[in-house]
């Protein structure tokens, strides 16, 4: 299990090491004016688009949109949690890592308290499972009854919740964790007329890991047939996101890069029965569709998915279209499908491993198998037929980014219904000026996306703190437009109120939702220095400022006129002197 690091140490530890020097050990850097340039270690390119910041301690790769400071890039390059990652570099500069405590210290993040929250509940539940008390004789039971052995339930820590209303909430107010902290965990809710009540209770636990091995959040199973509902899972808090975690990661991580594959299933049984059976390259979706997020997770592990389809729902189509919105991001997904009705769990369970296996031999990949299907659902051999199959082909065909994959695809196609590579090509190109744009890599659309005013006040800030007392002055959090960029400047406010120095490389250890980490480095390395910090600064606040009058006066201007349509001369009366007073204080800033 991780360890736990006082904030301080991480600091000094993040001062201490150099990230220039660090990255040159891993690859070559070459100066490019302020900053240093390379080949980016995460993706294939061949011209460098991989900037590190000696200045702001910070890297970022504008291909692919990895980024952080010299943390992320060790755990990144090395597939490293935070702790080992940590670990590592202290030794390199020589800091002296402190024996693992117990408590919370002042200076913790909420972040760090959320985790410490999840995983002392992981441990009671964990103990409480395992530990021979009778009250949790029936779980232990039915773990057994389905075939999940003793170490199955340690090796995902599986849990046992019981019956009572406050058996965590006071074991966690013990541990000295404060009611707040365990509310914003999701583990207990407040109750009507006062007090608080766990929130999980009489259920078997799978405690939910990141990657780097902290728990995140749980999901939790009735015991009893009828009971709804089946599952009850975290909500998602700062430091869970059903979307983004994997189930099981934590544990298949070496597994996937070892086998340089990852078997993707829906449900947490089948997960840890997929283990059970020597195929510890699994992994859970959380019983939802694989996710963009998910899969820019997994692939820096391998980017040869299988997933696993139940014939019911690989019969449909629509299951399928889902996943056109991965190809943009360079992975191979196969699709293995398992019989009518049955889940990889049964499947191992009444089949056993071998006949498992056979099933992932025969995964298709997804084009030969969303052709497959597309031959059985239209008549290939009716021209009307050949134009469906071509229809329904090309958002899938649109999306590969790989130029080979295409034309081989498109060649495919063409000879399977008898027609010109050429005219699938122009229905391609048809298609794709029709509107359709596969989805672009988060980090490119950030930039776009962040209004330029509040990406340069950002940068101004970071590169000077003094400013920050000025913004918080005159701007509050509502008048940024880009939601990006809310939670960054929310943080850098509440650092600097707490006298904090605010720095890129600092912040990002702040954040929690890696989003907003590669927005402060892509932003940090995107602006050009900038000289005049004070000019452009008023310049950013003004232009921030006028954009949120300008909005309230058309809202006004809006209300004015419905105002005189329904002939409300009082609130016609008001909102007019509303509006002259923020015409006034248009007036005063530009004058200004
Ligand atoms: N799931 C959920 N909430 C539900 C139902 C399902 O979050 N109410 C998620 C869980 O992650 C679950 C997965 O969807 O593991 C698959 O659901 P299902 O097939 O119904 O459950 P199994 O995992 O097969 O569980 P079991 O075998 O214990 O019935
Ligand atoms: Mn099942």
């Amino acid at each position: 299990m991780a360890g736990y690091i006082p904030q301080d140490v991480i600091e000094e530890v993040r001062s201490k090491a150099d990230i220039i020097e660090v990255i040159s050990e891993y690859i070559p850097l070459k100066k490019s004016g302020r900053n240093f340039k390379a080949l980016c270690p995460f993706h294939n390119e061949k011209t460098s688009s991989f900037m590190v910041s000696p200045a702001k301690q910070i890297f970022h790769c504008f291909g692919c949109g990895a980024g952080g400071n010299v943390f992320n890039f060790v755990m990144m390059h090395e597939h490293l949690s935070f702790y080992e990652a940590i670990k590592k570099i202290a030794a390199k500069v020589g800091v002296k890592l402190p024996e693992t405590t117990k408590k919370n210290t002042a200076t913790d993040s909420l972040f760090n308290k959320l985790l410490r929250a999840n995983e002392l509940a992981m441990l009671f539940f964990h103990r409480q499972l395992m530990e021979s008390t009778k009250e949790a004789a029936s779980t232990r039971a039915y773990l057994k009854s389905r075939g999940f052995d003793r170490n199955a339930a340690e090796n995902f820590k599986l849990g046992f919740a019981s019956a009572k209303w406050q058996g965590l909430f006071e074991h966690l107010l013990k541990e000295e964790i404060s009611d707040k902290v365990m509310v914003q965990a999701g583990l207990i809710s407040p109750r009507q007329g006062g007090g608080y009540c766990d929130k999980f209770r009489n259920r078997l636990i799978f405690p939910i890991f990141n990657s780097y091995d902290k728990v995140v959040g749980f999901g939790a199973r009735v015991l009893e047939k009828g009971q709804m509902p089946k599952y009850l899972n975290s909500s998602d808090t700062l430091v869970f996101s059903k979307g983004k975690n994997l189930y099981g990661l934590n544990v298949a991580k070496k597994y996937i890069l070892d086998k340089d594959r990852v078997i993707i299933v829906e449900g947490y049984t089948d997960c840890i029965r997929a283990h059970e059976n020597g195929f510890n390259e699994t992994v859970a979706t959380l019983g939802t569709a694989l996710t963009i997020e998910q899969t820019r997770s997994l692939k820096r592990y391998t980017k040869n998915f299988i997933l696993i389809y139940d014939a019911d729902e690989a019969g449909e189509l629509a299951a399928l279209r889902n996943l056109d919105v991965l190809l943009p991001e360079e992975v191979m997904p196969k699709i293995a499908v398992l019989p009518k009705g049955t889940d990889p769990d049964d499947y191992l369970k009444n089949s056993g491993a071998d006949s498992f296996n056979g099933i992932i031999e025969n995964a298709k990949n997804i084009f030969d198998y969303k052709l497959q299907l597309l031959f059985k659902k239209h008549n290939v051999s009716s021209a009307e037929g050949k134009v469906k199959i071509s229809q329904e082909f090309l958002p899938t065909l649109a999306a590969v980014t790989n130029a080979v994959l295409k034309s081989t695809y498109i060649k495919k196609l063409a000879e399977a219904l008898g027609v010109a590579e050429i005219d699938i090509l122009s229905e391609l190109r048809k298609f794709q000026k029709s509107g359709y744009r596969p989805e672009i890599k988060k980090s490119e659309n950030k930039k776009k996306n962040i209004d330029l005013a509040e990406k340069i006040l950002l940068v101004i800030m970071l590169e000077d703190n003094t400013f920050i007392a000025d913004a918080k002055k005159k701007l509050s959090i509502d008048d940024f437009i880009s939601d990006d960029i809310k939670p960054v400047i929310s943080k850098v406010f509440e650092l600097y109120e707490e006298n904090k120095k605010v720095e890129p490389a600092a912040l990002i250890d702040e954040l929690s939702d890696e989003e907003s980490k590669i927005l402060i480095s892509s932003i940090s390395l995107d602006i050009p220095e900038i000289k005049d910090k004070k000019k452009n600064f008023s310049d950013c606040i003004m232009s921030i400022k006028k954009r949120v009058l300008n909005l309230k006066l058309k809202n006004i201007n809006l209300q004015i006129r419905s105002a005189q349509q329904n002939e409300m001369s009082d609130k016609l009366h008001e909102l007019t002197k509303e509006a002259n007073f923020l015409l006034e204080e248009k007036k005063g800033l530009i004058k200004k």
